[in-house]
């Protein structure tokens, strides 16, 4: 099994976003970046596709990104964005005028709480979004059991073939998901499949609040649903403006 964003996880990666057709996040980047001033660090800029249209647009953002293969790739699509190859828990490098971790990153970290101090002595301005797997949890996806997730064209006129499995730990608020990546050829031929395991926390509203309070963080604005939907519906995905205390 593959660890990580490397091979078909990563190569594929742009693909299977565009093809959930999510808004994007840069908006709300752009917002975020726009009322605040000095050097900004992306953590987990991954193949560039936020990261890119940022530095596009002039902002003084720099990404980190622990998988070589997604650097490489940001590095290709995007060479005038600087990408730092590391992880958060060994960057080490002064301080930012802010921290961005958009996308569901910030919930592979094993140590939430540590991490969420270490940034408050990196920066006073940090933007988070995070999801909540509420499809998981009620059981619109079934538990333990491999389910169609996605599939995309490929350029070769290949298919991509995405089906994920998973389960939750309720005492951790952990979910813990396989991934398998099939790469078939026009016929339905399998080529090729591969396997990762990721493990995502993920927190209740009154559990993230303590976690904020205690690392030294408020809460300056919250967006539901990367702005989309109605003020009643769930909250699938959850980004917040966090400003030092
Ligand atoms: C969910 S993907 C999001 C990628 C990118 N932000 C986007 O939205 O397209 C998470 C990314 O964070 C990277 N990552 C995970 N843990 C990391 C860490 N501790 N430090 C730096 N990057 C990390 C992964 O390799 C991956 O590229």
């Amino acid at each position: 099994m593959k660890s990580g964003y490397q091979g078909f996880e990563a190569k594929w990666h742009d693909l299977f976003w565009e093809a959930e057709e999510a808004p994007s996040e840069v908006p709300l980047l752009e917002k975020f970046l726009e009322a605040r001033e000095g050097k900004s660090l992306y953590v987990g800029s991954g193949s560039g596709r936020l990261l890119g249209p940022l530095v596009q647009s002039g902002h003084e953002v720099a990404g980190l990104e622990i998988s070589s293969e997604m650097v490489a790739l940001s590095r290709e699509k995007y060479p005038d964005a600087e990408v730092i190859e590391g992880s958060l828990q060994e960057h080490d490098e002064g301080r930012y005028g802010s921290v961005l971790i958009p996308a569901f990153t910030f919930q592979l970290f094993e140590d939430p709480q540590r991490q969420l101090q270490r940034l408050r002595e990196m920066t006073d301005h940090l933007y988070l979004t995070l999801f909540f797997p509420w499809a998981e949890l009620s059981g619109d996806l079934p538990r333990n059991a491999w389910y169609f997730d996605r599939k995309i064209t490929l350029p070769s006129g290949e298919i991509g073939e995405l089906e994920t499995r998973h389960r939750i730990k309720e005492q951790t608020g952990s979910l813990i998901r396989k991934h398998r990546y099939t790469s078939k050829d026009v016929t339905g031929k399998i080529i090729r499949r591969e396997e990762t395991e990721q493990r995502l926390r993920f927190f209740t509203d009154v559990a993230l609040k303590n976690l904020l309070k205690k690392t030294g963080w408020q809460i300056e604005k919250e967006i539901n649903n990367l702005g989309d939907g109605d003020e009643d519906d769930l909250v699938y995905v959850a980004t917040l403006y966090l400003k030092g205390v």
